[in-house]
């Protein structure tokens, strides 16, 4: 079967689209990763991209006269590049209707809480102060509202006694690499569909997704 030839769109280090990267090396994962591109000129992600051998594109979104030039101009890279999907990964630029319109139903993002907590920045700092005992990351399709949309899957983690926002962040991104591939090889091998609002999963996951524990 044709695999999902997919954009990830980065602003920083690009550990998460690292993750991508490694799960589609293996030629039986459903989806291909066929552009890199960031809006942060000399973000991180985008040498380690270009030393896997993939392809990118660096737009400095200060350079275009407001955010929906910036979406066009990246729109025009992702359909020259072939693209039919979108993952944002650490794509901290808030997207316009244009582009959210463009890519509906087939862009997802990964957030690092168990959203509907704490959509937004400043996620770990915000779950310590609340008292959460357990946190997590999110894979959910990308709707008009920042942070929220059909979640595909979550994994959590348990808040230890001293953390603090970094040793937090830090569980949390772990679970993060391997929450992001297995959501996306789920949509990508089209056993996850959005049906009225909300992720329906086909079939028996034979990874522990859509949620897991990763200390488990
Ligand atoms: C990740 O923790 C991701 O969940 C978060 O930014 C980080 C990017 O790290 N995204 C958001 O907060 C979006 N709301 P990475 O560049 O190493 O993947």
């Amino acid at each position: 079967m044709a695999r999902l030839r997919v954009a990830v769109l980065i602003s920083g280090r690009g550990s998460n689209m690292k993750a991508l990267l490694e799960a589609a090396r293996d030629p039986a994962y459903p989806a291909e990763i066929g552009l890199v591109a960031a809006n942060v000129p000399g973000a991180g992600g985008l040498a380690l991209a270009r030393a896997a051998g993939i392809a990118t594109a660096e737009l400095d979104h200060r350079q275009y006269s407001g955010r929906e030039s910036f979406e066009r101009a990246l729109n025009s890279r992702l359909i020259e590049a072939g693209i039919e999907f979108v993952c944002l990964a650490g794509f901290m630029r808030l997207l316009t209707p244009y582009f959210v319109d463009a890519w509906a139903g087939r862009m997802l993002n990964i957030h690092p809480s168990l959203l509907p907590a704490f959509p937004g920045l400043d996620t770990h700092a915000r779950a310590l102060d609340a008292g959460v005992r357990f946190a997590g990351c999110t894979v959910h399709f990308v709707t008009g509202e920042m942070d929220v949309g059909p979640i595909v899957a979550q994994a959590a983690v348990p808040v230890l006694p001293g953390d603090d926002a970094a040793t937090l962040g830090a569980r949390v991104l772990a679970a993060e690499h391997r929450l992001y591939p297995g959501a996306l090889a789920l949509v990508a091998s089209g056993r996850a569909k959005v049906v009225d609002g909300k992720v329906r999963i086909d079939g028996p996951t034979a990874v522990p997704l859509p949620a897991f524990n990763p200390t488990l």
